[in-house]
């Protein structure tokens, strides 16, 4: 049978199943690209945490005309990051941002999980934010689908009232050791430039530490791990947060 296959000269209608097969494989992965949606969730993470060092936009001077005056601690640029407002846990007023140099009395995003793309385009637009001729159609869109389809619960990998992760940290090391140490060093101290040691961080804000595993690191070439089973992030942020604590 083997044979026969590998001897006969193949038929018509053979070349045509062949070509047929390969046109529907190129139009596959053509729309899976397309609908590749992870990437650009990521990306709108990346914008949420910074969208002025992503896009490289000149940095307002004035504040954000929502930030509330009462609040003195922060100035300029800083309260332009939709973060400063709505919090690394998504919860604002809700949230870690209840209190501390951050606090705003603003809400949350979490009521916008899951939201029509168009209504979170639309508030971006809005008088209260005033963003639609800073960002690109683009960046709208994948600032949406951070918001709707990116959220992930926090308080299910960080104990809220003692910051305490809640993930593996022996299985944090493997990951931490085989993925990350290339770029962070193994002690968490690397690179040069960073402000703070990775130990640090992971203990002072771990929602911070969480959405930039999550999402990458605005501008630099870190790794969005995403696309991988939340687990991972949640293990990661245990080990990390065993780290040494000075640079
Ligand atoms: C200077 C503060 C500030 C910044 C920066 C900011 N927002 Fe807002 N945002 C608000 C205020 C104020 C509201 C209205 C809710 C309220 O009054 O508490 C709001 C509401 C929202 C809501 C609707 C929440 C709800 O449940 O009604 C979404 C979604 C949202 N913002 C997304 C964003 C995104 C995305 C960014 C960044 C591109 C951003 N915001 C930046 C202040 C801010
Ligand atoms: C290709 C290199 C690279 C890899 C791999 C990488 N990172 Fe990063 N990461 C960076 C860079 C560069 C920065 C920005 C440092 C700075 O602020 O100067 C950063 C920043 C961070 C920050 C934010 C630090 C801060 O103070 O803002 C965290 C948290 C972080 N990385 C965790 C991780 C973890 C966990 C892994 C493994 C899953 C990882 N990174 C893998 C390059 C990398």
């Amino acid at each position: 049978m083997l044979k026969c296959l590998l001897f006969r000269r193949p038929r018509r209608q053979d070349l045509l199943a062949y070509s047929v097969s390969i046109v529907s494989i190129v139009l596959i992965s053509v729309s899976a690209s397309a609908t590749e949606l992870e990437s650009r969730i990521a990306r709108g993470g990346r914008l949420y945490d910074n969208w002025i060092t992503v896009l490289k936009s000149d940095a307002p001077k004035d504040n954000h005309p929502a930030w509330p005056a009462a609040n003195t601690n922060k100035t300029g640029a800083v309260t332009w990051r939709c973060k400063s407002c709505h919090g690394w846990d998504y919860k604002g007023r809700d949230g870690a941002y209840a209190t501390g140099s951050y606090k705003t009395g603003i809400a949350g995003i979490t009521n916008f999980s899951n939201a029509e793309l168009g209504r979170v385009v639309a508030i971006m637009g809005d008088k209260t934010h005033g963003l639609g001729e800073k960002l690109k159609e683009q960046d709208l869109q994948d600032l949406a689908l951070f918001v709707s389809k990116g959220q992930i619960d926090l308080d299910g990998m960080i104990e809220r009232a003692n910051k305490k992760p809640k993930g593996d940290v022996a299985k944090g090391e493997i990951y931490y050791n085989t993925i990350c140490a290339g770029c962070h060093a193994k002690d968490g101290t690397m690179p040069t430039d960073m402000p703070e040691s990775l130990g640090k961080l992971a203990n002072d804000n771990p929602w911070e530490a969480t959405h930039k595993i999550f999402n990458g690191q605005p501008a630099e070439a870190m790794p969005a791990m995403r696309a991988l089973d939340g687990h991972i992030t949640a293990d990661l942020l245990a080990y990390v947060a065993t780290l040494q604590k000075t640079k």
